[in-house]
C-alpha cells in the first residue's frame, strides 16, 4: 500500500492534502513452481555463432568506481540539449567516467558539464576525425586508470548497472571488441572493403574496446584516418580495429538484444516502454528528443525502485528464515518486516472462519468472478496491464539462463488463470501457460509446453511520497503503463481523505439545496425532518428553494407552503424559499428556475424529496465539486420495500443499512448532483423543454461528459432514496405498463429475498390445501 502526501499550490497557504493509494507499487516476488524440460547438454552448432567471450563467474564490484570511461561524442549544437540530458541521466548510472567529446571551437558555459574540446577537430560528418581524436585522448590520457574504454553516441541511453554486470562476466585483459555487430546495409554490401566475415560494431548502440584493445589501435590511428574506404565513422573504427588489434566486433545473437538499436523509426522509444526489448537491453538507440530521453531515465528508474524492493523483500526473507533456524523467538510476529518477509506460500493467510474464505477470480479471456452480479465479464484494463506485467516478469526469471543452457522460451498465451488478493499479503495467481520450447544448441526443435505457475505478489511497504503539484485533482494520464506507476496512481485521487485536515484546507462552501416538488406532502414532511437535523439544528451553511408545481388533483401546495414558513420561522437565521411554478410539472424547469434564484459562483444541489442525505454527503459535495473543473454525480442508495427486508419487525423506513439485503446503487440514476451554478450554464442549462420526470438529467449528465469538465461519479452511502411504491398507472400503454411493473418489482427486493418468499408461500399455500 502507498500513501501518497502531495504539496498543493492551488490554495493561498501551502497546505498538505493526504490522499491513500490503494495496491499500488507491488512487485512480484519470485516463487514460481515451474518444472522444465531437463537442460540439454551443451554441444556446439555451427549454425549457431558463439560470443567469442569467455565467460567466468561474478565477481564483487570495485569499490572505487574505476571501471568504464564513456566517451560520448557530441557536437557544439547539441551540448546544451543532447549532451546535457546524458549528463543528467545515466552518467550517473555508469561505474566510471562520462566525458562529452566536441570539436575545438566548442567552449562551455555550461557549468559541470565534463567537455573536451579536441584540437584540429570540426564538427562536420561523417566525425572519423573526432571519433579517432577521441580514442586517442582516452589512450593518452586514461589508458592505466580504466579497464574498458566506450565510445557514445549522444542520443543512446545507457544502463550503467547493467552494462557492469555484463562486463563483470566477460575477461577484461583479454583483446574485445564489443557491440551490435553489422554488415553495411544492402547497397554497400560489399563496398565497405572488407574481408570476408571481417565485420564492425555499429556506432548507434555503442561500441566497448578492452584496455588491450585500444593499446594496440592508438599507435596506429594517423594510419587509420589516412586511409579511409568509406564515409561512415563505424566502419572505419571496425576496421582500425581489425587490423591493428586482430579482432572482430562480438558477433552473436545476444548482442542485437544488448545493444539495441531500432531501424527506420524516428518515434523510437517514444511510446509504451514496458517491453521485453526495452528491459533487455543494455544500451537503447536513438532517442531524438530530450524529453522522452527523460521519460526513459524516469521508467528505468522505477524499475530499479522496483528491483531493489524486490531485494529488500528477499532479505528480509532470509532474516525470517534464519532466525527461524536459529530458533531466535519472534518478538512481535505482527511487525512489518516479519510480515513482509513472511515466505511465499499460498498458505500465509489462513481463514479461522468459513465467512473468511477468499474466493479465487478464475479467467479466460474473460472474468469470472463471485464479487460480481454478472457471472462473466470481460477482462478490465487494470488486470490486463497486470497480467502483462506479470507475463514480461515471468518470462524474464524463466530466460535468465537461457543462452548458457542453449534454449529460449517463449510465451504463447494464457489458457486459464485464477487470482485472489488478500489484502494483508499480496496478490496471488496461478496461471496456466502455453509457452514454447525453443533449442538453439545440439538438435534444434519447437516444442510446445504448457505449465502451471504460481505467483505471489506480496504488498511492499507503506511509502510516503511527497509531491508538488498545481491542483488537487490533475486528469489521470490516459497511458498508464506510460507514467512512473508510483506517481501516476495519486493522480485523479481528491485529497483530503481525513476530514479534519481536509476542513482546514477548504473554506466551508455554501450549498444551495434546489427540490422540484409537485404534492408530496407526506414525503416533504420527512424530508424537512432530515433538513433540520442535519442541517437546521447544526447550523450547516445551507439553503433551500423548493419550486413547487401545482397538481391537477387535491392540490397540497397551502400545507407545503405552510410547512416551509413554519421551519423558517423556527429558524430565522436560514434562508428557506418557496418559488411557485405555473403550468405542468417540468423537472428541468424547475431546476432552472430554482437555479436561477443563485448567483453563478453558487454550489447547487439538485435534490428529490424522496432522498435522504447526511452531514457525511454535504462534506463530500463541498468536496467533490470543483468550479469550472469537477461535477459529482453521486451513485444513490436506492432502499428495498422495508416489508420485504424486514418482514417480522417495525422499523423505521429511515433506519438506514446499507447491505445487499436493503437495496442497491442506482447506477442509472443521473437526478442528483452537485455542481457550480456557472457550469450549469456554460453547457447550455438544462432542457426545460422536457416535460414530468427523468430524460431532463441524462441530457444534463451528457452535456457534463461532453464538456472539458470531469464527471466524478462514485457510490455515496450519505444519499439514501427511501422506498416508495411505483405507482404504475394502468392508462400507460400496454408495454410501458409492463416495464413499470417490472422496474417496480426491481425496487421490491433482493433476488434471494424474493425467492424466499416466493417459497414460503408456496410452502403455506401447500399447508393450507392440507387442511
Ligand atoms: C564561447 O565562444 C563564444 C564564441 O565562439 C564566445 O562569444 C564566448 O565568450 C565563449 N565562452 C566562453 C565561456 O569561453
Ligand atoms: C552534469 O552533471 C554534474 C554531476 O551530476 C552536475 O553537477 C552538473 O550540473 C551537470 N551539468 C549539466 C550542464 O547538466
Ligand atoms: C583472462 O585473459 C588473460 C589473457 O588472455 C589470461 O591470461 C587470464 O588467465 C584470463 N583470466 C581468466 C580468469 O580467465
Ligand atoms: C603501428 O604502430 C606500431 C607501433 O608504433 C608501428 O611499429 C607500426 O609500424 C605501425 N603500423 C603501421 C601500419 O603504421
Ligand atoms: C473549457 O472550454 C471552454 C471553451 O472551449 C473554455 O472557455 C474554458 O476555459 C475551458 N475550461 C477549462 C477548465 O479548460
Amino acid at each position: 500500500m502507498i500513501m501518497v502526501v502531495r504539496r498543493s499550490r492551488g490554495y493561498s497557504r501551502q497546505v498538505l492534502g493526504i490522499s491513500i493509494g490503494l495496491l499500488c507499487g507491488f512487485f512480484l516476488a519470485t516463487w514460481l513452481r515451474l518444472r522444465w524440460v531437463p537442460s540439454m547438454k551443451t554441444c556446439h552448432d555451427s549454425n549457431i555463432p558463439e560470443t567469442g567471450i569467455e565467460m567466468r563467474t561474478l565477481e564483487p564490484p570495485d569499490t572505487g568506481r574505476n571501471f568504464i570511461f564513456v566517451g560520448v561524442m557530441t557536437a557544439k549544437k547539441y551540448l546544451s540539449t543532447r549532451a546535457s540530458a546524458v549528463n543528467r541521466t545515466w552518467a550517473k548510472t555508469v561505474p566510471g567516467k562520462v566525458v562529452f567529446f566536441s570539436s575545438a571551437d566548442s567552449n562551455s558555459s555550461l557549468r559541470g558539464l565534463p567537455l573536451v574540446s579536441l584540437p584540429g577537430v570540426d564538427d562536420s560528418y561523417p566525425p572519423q576525425k573526432k571519433s579517432f581524436m577521441m580514442l586517442k585522448y582516452m589512450h593518452d590520457n586514461f589508458i592505466d586508470k580504466y579497464e574498458w574504454f566506450m565510445r557514445a553516441d549522444d542520443d543512446v541511453y545507457l544502463r550503467g548497472d547493467k552494462l557492469e554486470t555484463f562486463l563483470r562476466s566477460v575477461n577484461s585483459s583479454q583483446r574485445l571488441f564489443i557491440g551490435q555487430a553489422g554488415l553495411g546495409n544492402e547497397e554497400e554490401f560489399g563496398k565497405l572493403y572488407f574481408n570476408h566475415g571481417e565485420n564492425f560494431c555499429m556506432g548507434g548502440p555503442g561500441m566497448i574496446f578492452s584496455r588491450e584493445t585500444l593499446r594496440k589501435i592508438v599507435p596506429n590511428i594517423s594510419h587509420c584516418l589516412k586511409n579511409l574506404y568509406s564515409t561512415h565513422e563505424d566502419v572505419e573504427v571496425g576496421r582500425c580495429v581489425k587490423k591493428f588489434a586482430g579482432v572482430d566486433c562480438t558477433w552473436s545473437y545476444e548482442m542485437q538484444q544488448l545493444f539495441y538499436h531500432k531501424y527506420f523509426a524516428k518515434d523510437a522509444f517514444t511510446g509504451n516502454l514496458h517491453t521485453s526489448e526495452v528491459h533487455k537491453a543494455i544500451t537503447l538507440h536513438p532517442i531524438k528528443s530530450i524529453p522522452h530521453f527523460h521519460r526513459l531515465h524516469s521508467y528505468l528508474e522505477s524499475q530499479r525502485i522496483a528491483y531493489l524492493q524486490l531485494k529488500t523483500l528477499r532479505t528480509l526473507r532470509e532474516i525470517n528464515e534464519m532466525n527461524r533456524l536459529l530458533k531466535i523467538p519472534l518478538i512481535d510476529d505482527r511487525t512489518e518486516n516479519t510480515k513482509l518477509g513472511s515466505t511465499p506460500d499460498l498458505v500465509r493467510y489462513m481463514p479461522n472462519i468459513y465467512d473468511e474464505t477468499i474466493a479465487w477470480d478464475f479467467f479466460t479471456k474473460s472474468l469470472y468472478s463471485l464479487k460480481y452480479d454478472t457471472p462473466k465479464r470481460g477482462l478490465d484494463k487494470t488486470l490486463q496491464v497486470a497480467l502483462e506485467d506479470i507475463v514480461l516478469q515471468v518470462m524474464e526469471m524463466i530466460n535468465r539462463n537461457s543462452l548458457a543452457r542453449g534454449r529460449t522460451i517463449d510465451y504463447q498465451e494464457i489458457l486459464y488463470g485464477y487470482r485472489r488478493i488478500i489484502p494483508t499479503h499480496g496478490v496471488d495467481y496461478i496461471l496456466d501457460l502455453l509457452l514454447m520450447y525453443r533449442r538453439h544448441k545440439g538438435k534444434k526443435r519447437n516444442v510446445p509446453v504448457r505449465r502451471h505457475a504460481y505467483l505471489q505478489q506480496s504488498f511492499g511497504k507503506i511509502q510516503f511520497i511527497e509531491e508538488l503539484t498545481n491542483d488537487v485533482i490533475t486528469k489521470p494520464a490516459s497511458d498508464v503503463r506510460s507514467a512512473n506507476s508510483l506517481t501516476n496512481f495519486a493522480n485523479g485521487v481528491s485529497s483530503g481523505a481525513f476530514g479534519n485536515v481536509a476542513s482546514v484546507m477548504y473554506s466551508k462552501q455554501t450549498i444551495h439545496f434546489v427540490l422540484p416538488l409537485a404534492g408530496r406532502f407526506e414525503t416533504l414532511k420527512r424530508f424537512m425532518q432530515n433538513f433540520e437535523r442535519t442541517c437546521l439544528v447544526t447550523k450547516e451553511d445551507v439553503k433551500l428553494v423548493v419550486v413547487l408545481f401545482k397538481t391537477a388533483q387535491n392540490d397540497q401546495s397551502l400545507e407545503i407552503i405552510k410547512l416551509i414558513s413554519h421551519y423558517q420561522e423556527l429558524y430565522p437565521n436560514s434562508e428557506l424559499r418557496i418559488l411557485s411554478a405555473m403550468g405542468e410539472f417540468a423537472r428541468g424547469l424547475a431546476l432552472e428556475l430554482g437555479a436561477s434564484q443563485y448567483p453563478s459562483d453558487a454550489l447547487l444541489f439538485f435534490v428529490d424529496v424522496d432522498i435522504h442525505f447526511s452531514s457525511g454527503f454535504l462534506y463530500r459535495c463541498r468536496k467533490n465539486t470543483k468550479q469550472g473543473k469537477l461535477i459529482y454525480y453521486p451513485e444513490v442508495f436506492s432502499q428495498y420495500e422495508p416489508r420485504v427486508v424486514y418482514p417480522h419487525k417495525q422499523t423505521p423506513v429511515t433506519n438506514i443499512l446499507i447491505n445487499k439485503q436493503t437495496g442497491f446503487f442506482r447506477h442509472y440514476g443521473f437526478g442528483i448532483v452537485c455542481v457550480y451554478n456557472s457550469d450549469v450554464s456554460s453547457v447550455g442549462g438544462m432542457d426545460a423543454s422536457i416535460v414530468g420526470w427523468g430524460l431532463e438529467d441524462v441530457d444534463l449528465y451528457n452535456k457534463f461528459v461532453i464538456s472539458n469538465m470531469t464527471v466524478f461519479r462514485s457510490p455515496d452511502v450519505g444519499l439514501v432514496h427511501i422506498y416508495h411504491p411505483v405507482i404504475c398507472d394502468e392508462a400507460l400503454e400496454p408495454k410501458q405498463y409492463q416495464m413499470c411493473l417490472g422496474s417496480r418489482t426491481s425496487t421490491y427486493g433482493s433476488p434471494s429475498q424474493l425467492s424466499n418468499i416466493i417459497q414460503n408461500s408456496k410452502h403455506k399455500h401447500k399447508e393450507t390445501s392440507k387442511t
